[in-house]
């Protein structure tokens, strides 16, 4: 396989915790895993990106980390996650780990040893400790500063369990570029590198001074405090070369939430990370003209800088799409768009298998710790991480023996893996097709597209050699451009292409 396997990777997201449960407890951990790679090879994924297995106390489902070296005794051993690299690549797949740098979590010993050594002491300064708070708010809701027993505030732009990191200081670096290299001696084929848009912030720690509610999104301003701020780019470069020196085909991929495609390219610029994520993209709604506007403006920006596209349509953060997009018919449209597209294609567990957000959740069950932090608001994340059905009839679905961490929906005994695997029309086989056919032919993955004359509710290119890909957005039936052969439909294949779907074509 080619060395610049990422330019055109699919790459399938495990959020372990509900992928699949090995164990009996409920909670899906690397046995599972483990013993479910022949589906994901099988699916026709080149890698996986594998969501937080540090231990961890779970304030954010892992993503408060408290060793960076280790494996959550609910996950499994380091010896487990060994052998999974292991099998994952004896299988053709690569593996992916999930690097929290912004924050580590309140239980790491680092953040301990700064809450024991008080005021004024050089262990407070791996964090960002100050007398008194600004303005920042909390992604989650609430003030982003929490008082300590002594009087301090330490900052945490997450959940109060998540304390920021300090990059200005010389020990928090050293000790990133060693957990990088402890997992790459591993074997792993790279990092999802976690709020790569907000490790630096400003040391005058201004405040924001804007309407609070306004705080949490993405900059909107140059000189953002906290987010997307020019001073991360330089630690991406050093982590490019220390990933160089195990191959050239080891790879970072961004999760930068930030104003525009150009800005997001300065994360992918050479000699910087490989990839990002492209959240234009995924926030863009079922509308074609601004689907191609999106479009249009990533490929322009990440080409510029010499990088693919991506694009992603769900992740564990966000509303599941079949939802989002209102049905079924438009996420089996939209995977055959994504699909066809330039550049690598992120998916989430789940999406192969039509799932929907899970918006009814009895909030007994709710562990986002968004809900808690919003002042029971926001209900939070946890709607589109309801643990996977696998097989049989009613809830666990096959997930475990025992109780899901999270209650599934009956309404999924259709959208098991069993009930999909053998009916050709289902959204497992579907994607199955799609990524034989992407990884077969020639047109698809890395190159570029044109667009074709259509209507303005349509969505038609070409891809070289011989492939067009077209969509309909629009509330009529339209006719298909002349062709050779239907290679694969989201619908029925016919003359006319229905609302809400998606062909490929060979030309
Ligand atoms: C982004 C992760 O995807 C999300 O799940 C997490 O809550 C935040 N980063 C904080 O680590």
């Amino acid at each position: 396989m080619s060395e610049q396997w990422w330019r055109d990777a699919v790459i399938y997201q495990v959020y372990l915790r509900s992928f699949a449960d090995g164990s009996g407890d409920g909670i899906g951990d690397l046995a599972g895993l483990r013993a479910r790679l022949p589906y994901l090879a099988g699916l026709g994924v080149d890698a996986l990106w594998i969501t937080p297995w540090y231990p961890s106390p779970m304030a954010d489902g892992g993503y408060d980390v408290a060793d960076y070296r280790d494996i959550d005794p609910v996950f499994g051993s380091l010896a487990e996650a060994e052998a999974l690299i292991d099998e994952a690549h004896a299988r053709g797949l690569r593996v992916l780990v999930d690097i929290v740098p912004n924050h580590t979590s309140d239980r790491h010993p680092w953040f301990r040893a700064a809450l024991d050594a008080g005021p004024g002491a050089p262990e407070r300064e791996r964090y960002v400790f100050r007398d008194a708070p600004n303005d920042w708010r909390s992604v989650f809701g609430g003030p982003a500063w929490t008082r300590v027993a002594d009087g301090q505030w330490y900052l945490h732009l997450f959940d109060a369990a998540q304390p920021d990191l300090n990059w200005d200081h010389p020990q928090v670096r050293a000790e990133f570029r060693d957990v990088l290299r402890f997992w790459l001696d591993r074997g792993v084929d790279g990092f999802r590198v976690d709020v790569a848009h907000g490790m630096v912030k400003d040391p005058a720690l201004p405040d924001l001074g804007a309407d609070p509610e306004g705080l949490v999104e993405p900059p909107g301003r140059a000189d953002h405090p906290h987010w997307d701020r020019p001073g991360v780019h330089e630690i991406f470069r050093s982590w490019r070369k220390l990933a160089r020196r195990y191959g050239d085909d080891r790879v970072f991929v961004a999760e930068a939430w930030v104003d525009s495609p150009s800005r997001l390219a300065r994360y992918v610029r050479p000699h910087e990370l490989h990839t990002a994520f492209n959240f234009d993209f995924l926030r863009c709604p079922w509308d074609a003209r601004r689907l191609r506007s999106v479009i249009d403006s990533s490929i322009e920006a990440l080409g510029a800088v010499g990088a693919p596209a991506t694009w992603v349509l769900s992740n564990h953060d966000v509303i599941r799409h079949v939802t989002r997009y209102g049905g079924l018919a438009r996420a089996r449209a939209a995977v055959l768009l994504m699909l066809a597209l330039p550049g690598g294609a992120y998916l989430y567990q789940g999406e192969e298998l039509g799932l929907d957000e899970v918006d009814d959740l009895p909030e007994a069950v709710l562990r986002d710790p968004t809900w808690e932090r919003s002042g029971r608001t926001r209900r939070g994340r946890d709607g589109c991480r309801v643990p996977l059905p696998w097989c049989g009839d009613e809830p666990p679905f096959g997930f475990s023996t025992g109780d899901p961490w999270l209650p599934q929906p009956a309404r999924w005994a259709d959208r098991t893996v069993g009930a999909q695997d053998d009916d050709p029309r289902s959204m497992l086989n579907l994607y199955r097709a799609a990524l034989r056919i992407r990884a077969a032919h020639p047109a698809f993955g890395d190159g570029c597209l044109s667009w074709l004359d259509s209507c303005p509710e349509v969505l038609a290119f070409r891809r070289e050699p011989g492939v067009v890909c077209v969509v309909n957005l629009g509330p009529e039936p339209v006719p298909l451009p002349p062709h050779r052969t239907v290679l694969l439909s989201s619908d029925e294949p016919a003359d006319e292409l229905p609302t809400d779907a998606a062909v490929w074509l060979a030309i």
